[in-house]
């Protein structure tokens, strides 16, 4: 797959995970090896996809694979959705950055998406199903929108206390 070294990955509700990334203003090297790391990160913690926000960077960067074999890496530079359904539906989400939770969230079932590639070419993606669930909720990763909070207060409320319970124990050890 790729020998890249992972990145750590924020955890919710990191402030960091609020942060509005700012667009890729040139697909250089330094570019492509924050998407092997990246996709190293992804793959190592078993994700679909995963948004530059989530590892501490700021730029409209992401990564995705949702094939069962985890051999169809595709990195998505500065992606604008061009067109969504109005059809949506609610699905069960997880995100990385919110460990062992997950929840149902209402979203457009077929999107189209302009982005561009990790050589720098313009690719239009027309995606339904697991695909276009997982590149709506990266994108909002870019907008510093974290899935939970789609879900009520209380829900909210409820999953932080318990992850930052769980990130005060891991620092304890
Ligand atoms: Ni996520």
């Amino acid at each position: 797959m790729t020998s890249a070294e992972p990145l750590p990955i924020l955890c919710y509700p990191d402030p960091r995970l609020h942060t509005v990334a700012r667009p890729v203003a040139a697909v250089d090297a330094r570019i492509r090896d924050l998407a092997d790391r990246m996709f190293a990160t992804m793959y190592e913690a078993n994700g679909i996809g995963l948004a530059a926000t989530q590892v501490d960077v700021h730029e409209r960067l992401i990564v995705i694979d949702v094939s069962e074999e985890r051999d169809q890496p595709q990195v998505l530079i500065n992606p604008q959705i061009e067109w969504a359904s109005e059809e949506t539906r609610k699905g069960e989400e997880g995100c990385l950055s919110v460990p062992g939770i997950y929840d149902g969230v209402e979203r457009s079932v077929a999107i189209r998406v302009r982005a561009l590639d990790a050589n720098g070419a313009e690719r239009v993606i027309e995606a339904e199903g697991m695909l276009a669930v997982c590149i709506q909720h990266e994108m909002d990763h870019l907008m510093g929108k974290v899935f939970v909070e789609y879900l009520s207060l209380l829900k909210r409320n409820r999953i932080k206390s318990k992850l930052l319970k769980a990130q005060r124990e891991a620092e304890r050890g």
